[in-house]
């Protein structure tokens, strides 16, 4: 007979209200991928089987914050639920200081307004879309100061999201100090795969940051995520709780600003938080020319309620092991199948990397691109492309960015998805490669000014 070689784990949760969701047949995708210009963020979601487009505010959430959605106060000012939230974000996170916004951009666009001065730099561990979309229109350049590594799909390192100290330091020594408005550090790092940084990497910033005066941000949206590998890959974290190390990371940073639609497992939310008393005055007093007042931020007091109770969530061990204990099941099975990913799988998602799975396609002809209609097409399951669309176009020059990733991300909604829906997920993507030779790349056909992969239109070649 067989042996078992360990047990498996499940998920702490069962489930108690189920969503229907709609099955297609391939001539309606074919119909709805052209409509949606082969642009999978212009699907209507009734089309979408497995819709792994984004982890962001497509969570499930718990009895107890659907329960605390009912003891909303909705007063305009003061609601008890911005306390409760302050509460939390002070235990767990531990700053004093915090301002609401209604989602992770909203933070992104005051803090960028009130950091930087025209002509700064904003050095960071790998580009995200929006934040640094932000840091521009605030007059600022993103540098990248993220490990060689984090630029290779294969390359197997345990922390790709730390930093290159040399890359930083020869930025503070050709700018200049005061030329640096702060440090943009994420964790993870959704751009690299959702890789972390190393607790050792983060100190060693913060020794240099401590020396030149410079302020150290920390973009935490996933950073339960992070913690997590920290425990499972660091030494000296084996023991410590993800609360433990979560507060730890908080320790060094004079302040994060979070997407509370990830982490928090909620469907809206975001905030700033800081032990910086002049960054916090000037984003409160922001807050009300754009989001509302400063108690409530853009939320309802619900919303609020639902952010609260899911920090108490989001640090229980059992319930990010399985979140990424998922992520870690799909990579796995499709790595029996030789699929082209980056590795090591991340926190949030499978990366597939598009270079090697479409090679006959050129950059300018967007495998990614391709690559996630063409799985919409096979099976009704969405990802998104983070490749050459994404990366945008230089704002001086004018030019396409070429960056070295050109990738298809599969992220996977907190507690939404079963094993069995992965398996779709996985056979749907191993007949795609198998049938690779086939697929044609595509030509824009339009694109918008801002953050052009969300509105994009594409023809087939
Ligand atoms: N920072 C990170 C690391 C993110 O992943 C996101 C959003 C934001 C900031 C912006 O937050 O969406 O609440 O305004 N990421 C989503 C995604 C959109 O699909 O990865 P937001």
């Amino acid at each position: 007979m067989k042996k078992l070689k360990k047990r498996s784990w499940a998920e702490p949760f069962k489930i108690k209200v189920v969503e229907p969701i709609k099955m297609t047949t391939q001539t309606q995708r074919a119909k709805a991928i052209k409509d949606a210009g082969y642009n999978t963020f212009l699907l209507k979601s009734d089309d979408v089987y497995i819709d792994l487009l984004t982890d962001s505010g497509t969570n499930a959430m718990s009895d107890n914050q659907w329960a605390g959605m009912m003891l909303g106060d909705e007063a305009y000012a003061g609601s008890k639920n911005f306390y409760h939230l302050w509460d939390n974000i002070k235990k767990y996170y531990g700053f004093p200081y915090f301002v609401p916004t209604h989602q992770g951009r909203a933070a992104e666009h005051m803090l960028s307004q009130i950091m930087i001065k025209p002509g700064d730099y904003i050095p960071g561990n790998m580009y995200f879309t929006t934040t640094k979309l932000h840091q521009e229109l605030a007059g600022g350049t993103f540098v990248d100061v993220i490990i060689d590594e984090a630029h290779n799909a294969e390359k197997e390192h345990l922390f790709k999201g730390n930093f290159d100290i040399q890359k930083f330091k020869d930025l503070i020594k050709k700018a200049g100090a005061k030329k640096i408005a702060y440090v943009s550090m994420a964790g993870t790092v959704n751009m690299a795969g959702g890789q972390p940084f190393s607790m050792a990497n983060l100190k060693q910033v913060k020794k240099i940051t401590d020396k030149y005066g410079i302020r150290l941000w920390l973009d935490a949206t996933r950073i339960t995520e992070n913690a997590y590998f920290i425990k499972k890959r660091e030494r000296g974290y084996k023991s410590k709780s993800i609360g433990d190390i979560i507060l730890e990371i908080c320790s060094y940073f004079d302040g994060i600003w979070v997407s509370a639609k990830k982490d928090l497992m909620v469907n809206i939310g975001g905030f700033i938080a800081t032990r910086d008393k002049k960054v916090y005055d000037a984003a409160r007093n922001m807050v009300v020319v754009y989001e509302g007042l400063h108690t409530y931020g853009g939320l309802a007091g619900r919303d609020m309620e639902a952010m609260a109770r899911g920090i108490e969530e989001m640090v229980l061990y059992d319930n990010i092991h399985a979140r990424v204990g998922q992520v870690e099941y799909c990579g796995k099975r499709l790595e029996e199948f030789n699929i082209p990913m980056v590795k090591p799988f991340g926190g949030h998602a499978i990366f597939l990397d598009a270079k090697k799975f479409l090679p006959h396609i050129k950059q300018e002809e967007f495998p990614a691109q391709t690559l996630a209609a063409e799985i919409y097409l096979d099976s009704g399951v969405r990802g998104m492309e983070r490749g050459i669309v994404s990366a945008g176009r230089d704002k001086k020059t004018g030019k396409n960015h070429h960056p070295k990733l050109e990738l298809v991300r599969l992220t996977f909604p907190r507690r939404v998805y079963t094993q069995a829906h992965i398996d779709v997920t996985v056979e749907s993507i191993v007949e795609v490669y198998q049938n690779r030779k086939s697929i044609k790349g595509l030509k824009m056909v339009y694109e918008p000014e801002y953050l052009r992969f969300f509105q994009g239109r594409f023809k087939k070649l």
